[in-house]
């Protein structure tokens, strides 16, 4: 089976995307990182990316002003030039329209730092404290126009200890958050993730929490 070509998409330093160009050096994972694009010229994930031998591009959304449109239009261009299949966000802070992700239903996913459909949105581990929640987490799921709200793909949590900070859990939370985006990806680029009225099915069956996994489990 011939591995399908990604694109990742990064507004930061892209630890969740190096966890993808990790997964992808193995040489039976079903897909590879054909380009690295960031809205931001600045973005440290760059630099990692080039160095590990992936190509970049920067789409500068500050240069497009207000108009949406003309942005995801020069960011379609890029990914069709890489003859891209698969789309994954990576902090990549900016909202994509509906007219943008009807073009890749079902193929461009997200991680998002919370367990959804809980805690949309920014500032995620700062307010699961405040909420007082005992469990916290990450998700991969396809994007759809409604932010933070498509089908789960991989999700998993982790317990909240009574001293954990936003930091100890940004720490935890991206530890679990590199190990569900390789899978994610891994599931969709194989064929193995059906959606029924909404939902994700992985070869038939509902969405396992990760956590289930032992660390050693096959990926
Ligand atoms: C990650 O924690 C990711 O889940 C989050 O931004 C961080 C990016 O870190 N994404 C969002 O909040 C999306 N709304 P990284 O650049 O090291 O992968």
């Amino acid at each position: 089976m011939s591995r399908k070509r990604v694109a990742v998409l990064i507004s930061g330093r892209g630890s969740n995307m190096v966890a993808l160009i990790e997964a992808a050096k193995a040489k039976d994972y079903p897909a590879e990182i054909a380009v690295v694009v960031s809205n931001r010229a600045d973005a440290g994930g760059l630099l990692v990316a080039s160095a590990a031998g992936i190509d970049t591009e920067i789409v500068d959304h500050t240069k497009f002003g207000q108009d949406r449109d003309r942005f995801e239009s020069a960011l379609q261009t890029v990914l069709e030039s890489y003859r891209i299949e698969i789309v994954c966000l990576a902090g990549f802070m900016r909202l994509l329209t509906a007219n943008f992700l009807e073009k890749w239903q079902w193929r461009i996913l997200n991680i998002h730092p919370a367990l959804l459909p809980d805690f949309k949105g920014l500032d995620t581990h700062r307010r699961v404290l405040e909420a007082n929640a005992k469990i916290h987490g990450a998700t991969v799921h396809f994007v759809v126009p409604e932010m933070d709200s498509g089908p789960i793909i991989a999700q998993a949590a982790i317990p909240i200890r009574p001293d954990d900070s936003e930091e100890t859990l940004a720490v935890r939370v991206l530890k679990v958050e590199h190990r569900i985006y390789p899978l994610a990806l891994k599931l969709v680029a194989e064929g193995r993730v059906q959606l029924k009225k909404n939902r994700c099915l992985i070869d038939g069956v509902p969405v396992p929490n990760v956590t289930d996994l032992a660390p050693t489990d096959p990926i």
